[in-house]
């Protein structure tokens, strides 16, 4: 069985359907209709020639307690619906946090997601991030209901104060 991770900046039609078109609101969130942000890279684990698991990235600065903090925000966590629990989440998460650390050099990873993940990815090392946080809606700004967690690159925690995401969440 061959496994590659490649880098790229869109996804074909196919890959899409492929990655995401395996279920019904596969991400939980449709009921909220909230705007999200496409992802600036995309990271696709392929499994024997096919596409089997996937991790946006975004580079992009928020706002803690008023100060920029510059970090890479990891979305579209998803894996193709037959092929689950294999660990290609994990490995593709992996991937992509090395290279947002050591390539893009932001000092934190930031993502979103609902509580039936957060063991998920907090055995991979991201915390909860505790203070408020809002991002950005056709609407205004509206106050964070999911779980935003963080992943230090450097040796540095998260810092503490209200979070503005200063974008649609991703
Ligand atoms: C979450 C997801 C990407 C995991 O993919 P995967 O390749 O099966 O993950 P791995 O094999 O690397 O890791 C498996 C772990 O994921 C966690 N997990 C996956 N789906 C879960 C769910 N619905 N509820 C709780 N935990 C879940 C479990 O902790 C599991 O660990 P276990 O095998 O010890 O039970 C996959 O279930 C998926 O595509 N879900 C739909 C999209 C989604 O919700 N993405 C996350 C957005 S934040």
């Amino acid at each position: 069985m061959s496994e590659e991770i490649r880098l790229v900046k869109d996804l074909t039609d196919e890959e899409r359907k492929r990655l995401f078109g395996w279920g019904e609101n596969i991400f939980g969130v449709e009921d909220a209709n909230y705007r999200w942000r496409p992802k600036d890279l995309h990271f696709i684990l392929d499994v024997d020639g096919r596409p089997a698991s996937h991790v946006g990235l975004i580079d992009h600065i928020v706002k803690v307690g008023g100060e920029p903090v510059r970090i890479g925000g990891i979305g579209a966590v998803v894996t193709a619906g037959e092929l689950h629990g294999r660990g290609y989440a994990q490995k593709t998460l992996r991937h992509a946090e090395r290279f947002m650390c050591e390539e893009m050099k932001v000092e934190f990873g930031l993502l979103f997601c609902l509580d039936r993940l957060k063991t998920f990815y907090e055995r991979q090392g991201w915390k909860l991030v505790q203070d408020e946080v809002e991002f950005d809606q056709p609407s205004g700004k509206v106050r964070s209901s999911f779980n935003v967690m963080a992943l230090g690159c450097v040796d540095r925690a998260w810092p503490s104060g209200a979070v503005d995401i200063c974008s649609f969440p991703w």
